[in-house]
């Protein structure tokens, strides 16, 4: 297991990314294609910046990106990429999403690997996952065009399946995806819904 977690680090490392866990986006977009060129993308929950840089790249020049997140950082999108804006702040708030749609009133895809700081008390931590994910919902009804697409993380736990029905009705397509990059141990799993239904 500790060779996988490796694997991927260094990969991403070897790749210019900064976190592993553009792989979890990778995976989803080779599987299903869920970013396209030319698309206008929401990324919450962005920082240190891999899903972003990745995301900027499928979409290429004619795309933008739009990332959010609590915490500072640089986000440097490689050549032949997107066009990027990052806004800090909490997606809990309507301020930030009145930002968000000053920049971009209408998203293709909306992502999101927000978690939430874990405290130890796995009830609390899923929860608080789920209150995350229950948000990004909300933002992919009011700012994804018809026809969009969603990719979540969420633990999963006792309201994980109750989410997962929430989620359903929206899209022509959902799955549950469990990355191979993602550490076996952890309970973390993403939504897709493909094809917002409005
Ligand atoms: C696992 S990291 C994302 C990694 C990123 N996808 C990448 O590939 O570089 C999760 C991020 O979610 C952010 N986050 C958590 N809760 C948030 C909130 N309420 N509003 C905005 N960002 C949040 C954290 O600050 C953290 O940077």
């Amino acid at each position: 297991m500790k060779e996988v977690q490796d694997y991927y680090f260094k990969k991403a490392r070897k790749e210019g990314y900064p976190a592993r866990s553009v792989y979890k986006l990778e995976e989803a977009q080779q599987k299903h294609g869920l970013l396209k060129k030319g698309d206008t993308v929401l990324d919450l929950g962005c920082q240190p910046g891999s899903w972003s840089m990745y995301a900027a790249q499928a979409v290429g020049p004619q795309g933008l990106v739009v990332g959010v997140d609590l915490n500072f950082g640089q986000i440097n999108p490689k050549g032949h990429s997107a066009r990027f804006a990052f806004l800090h702040g909490d997606i809990m708030t309507s301020e930030v999403l009145e930002r968000v749609r000053a920049v971009c009133p209408e998203f293709a895809v909306i992502i999101s690997d927000m978690a939430p700081r874990t405290t130890g008390n796995k009830w609390a931590d899923q929860q608080h996952s789920l209150g995350l994910s229950r948000r990004v919902l909300e933002i992919a009804q009011e700012m994804l065009r018809p026809g969009g697409n969603f990719y979540c993380k969420v633990f999963e736990g006792e309201d994980f399946k109750a989410f997962v029905d929430e989620v359903r009705p929206h899209f022509n397509l959902t799955r549950i995806v469990k990355p191979k990059s993602s550490r076996p141990e952890s309970r973390e799993v993403f939504v897709l819904g493909m094809g917002l239904r409005k």
